[in-house]
């Protein structure tokens, strides 16, 4: 292992998933939080997912117990002193992440590498409050950080190359699926798997379909398991709020769905009846706008060299179950048609055709 003991700070949903998932790896783990309370909870969600994979025979009990004795807690950030790597997982706040950072500088050998977690901040930005921006990137893991399998590997301004492999390498290392990715809102898969969310609450304010057809439709023009409204209410509609806010920056084409931007950062979900029908007339808009919504973003991230085709689709392929990758959907479809459906967007939200449109046929190679 490239890195033999890692920190993570925050011990909440996705600190405490990494940490299952590291040391099921048999990596060392330094699990941090605030209070006493906040890490045995971390540590008891990581016991509670050992035993349970051990009762249905996916780990031996042996190997149940080893993960779990690679892990320790503490609430002091003195305990990550000779950690290789830490990986920041706090609240999604820059100004909390920047104090936490500031702090930690005094704990940090010259060689320990620092990660965030974040999925809205900038990595570049963040880099700016640790002593050596150049030991700094993105850690993107996806929720459930103990099973899902990919995470983004961000590179930040000042990331340096070599660190940025081995960081790579470490992902691959630890049986997960790396995406180099550039520092773009968004990153490779929130950037079209959020506007896809968003367009299904676009569709559904504007009456052309039902939460239960469009999802419906979805799993065939887009071969996802579940559809749309299932998945953001297993996410819950406000994380999709606050994700689709942070990708305004992409353009008017990003703006929130009145459903989402009116009910805000509150807690609710889409009711989804059993009546999946709907005219062919729908189905057909349905379809061709949720396909936009996905191929527009895929396409301009092409455009900004954010990740590469095949990356894009495995990421959408392992961490979200699309059925129907989006590069690859979109060679099938061939360059006339993908034109037609993203035109469906550019035209109304004022945006260029990506200029990756060209190599429709050929994005896989
Ligand atoms: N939940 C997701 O689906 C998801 C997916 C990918 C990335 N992320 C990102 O991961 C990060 C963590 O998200 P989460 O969902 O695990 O949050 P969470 O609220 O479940 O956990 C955050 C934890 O951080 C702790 N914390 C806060 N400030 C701290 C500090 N200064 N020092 C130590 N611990 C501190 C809190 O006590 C809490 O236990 C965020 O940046 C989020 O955007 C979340």
């Amino acid at each position: 292992m490239i890195f033999k003991t890692v920190g993570i700070i925050g011990a909440g949903t996705m600190g405490s998933g990494i940490a299952t998932s590291l040391g099921q790896q048999g990596v060392a783990v330094v699990l941090v939080d605030t209070s006493q309370a906040a890490v045995d909870r971390g540590l008891a969600a990581a016991k509670k997912f050992y035993d349970r994979a051990a009762e249905k025979g996916k780990m031996s009990t042996q190997d149940a117990d080893q993960a779990y004795g690679k892990l320790t807690g503490a609430t002091d950030l003195s305990a990550l002193t000779d950690c290789d790597l830490i990986i920041e997982a706090i609240f999604e706040e820059f100004s909390v992440k920047e104090d936490l950072f500031k702090r930690l500088n005094a704990h940090l050998k010259p060689t320990t590498v620092v990660a965030t977690n974040t999925s809205a901040l900038r990595v570049s930005e963040l880099a700016e409050t640790v002593e050596d921006p150049t030991r700094f990137l993105g850690l993107h893991y996806f929720n459930p950080a103990a099973i899902n399998p990919i995470v983004e590997v961000v590179k930040g301004e000042k990331t340096d190359d070599t660190l940025f492999q081995k960081c790579v390498t470490f992902i691959t290392e630890t049986a997960k699926k790396p995406i180099p990715c550039k520092d773009a809102y968004g990153f490779a898969i929130n950037r079209f798997f959020v506007p896809y969310g968003n367009e299904a609450v676009r569709l559904l304010d504007e009456g052309v379909g039902t939460t239960a057809q469009i999802d419906r439709v979805a799993q065939d023009c887009l071969g996802v398991a579940a559809g749309p409204f299932l998945v953001m209410n297993l996410v819950k509609p406000k994380i999709m709020f606050h994700a689709q806010r942070n990708l305004g920056p992409h353009g008017a084409f990003y703006a929130l769905a009145k459903g989402l931007a009116d009910r805000g950062d509150t807690d609710y979900e889409f009711e989804i009846g059993d009546d999946a029908t709907g005219s062919a007339e729908s189905d057909a808009i349905i379809a061709d706008r949720l396909r936009a919504a996905t191929f527009l973003p895929v396409l301009q991230s092409l455009d900004e060299d954010v990740a590469s085709p095949a990356d894009i689709d495995m990421g959408a392929g392992l961490a979200l179950r699309f059925g129907k990758a989006p590069c690859e959907l979109m060679d099938t479809l061939g360059k006339d048609e993908v034109t037609r459906i993203v035109s469906i967007v550019t035209e109304k939200y004022g945006h260029d055709l990506p200029a990756s449109l060209a190599k429709v046929g050929s994005l896989r190679g």
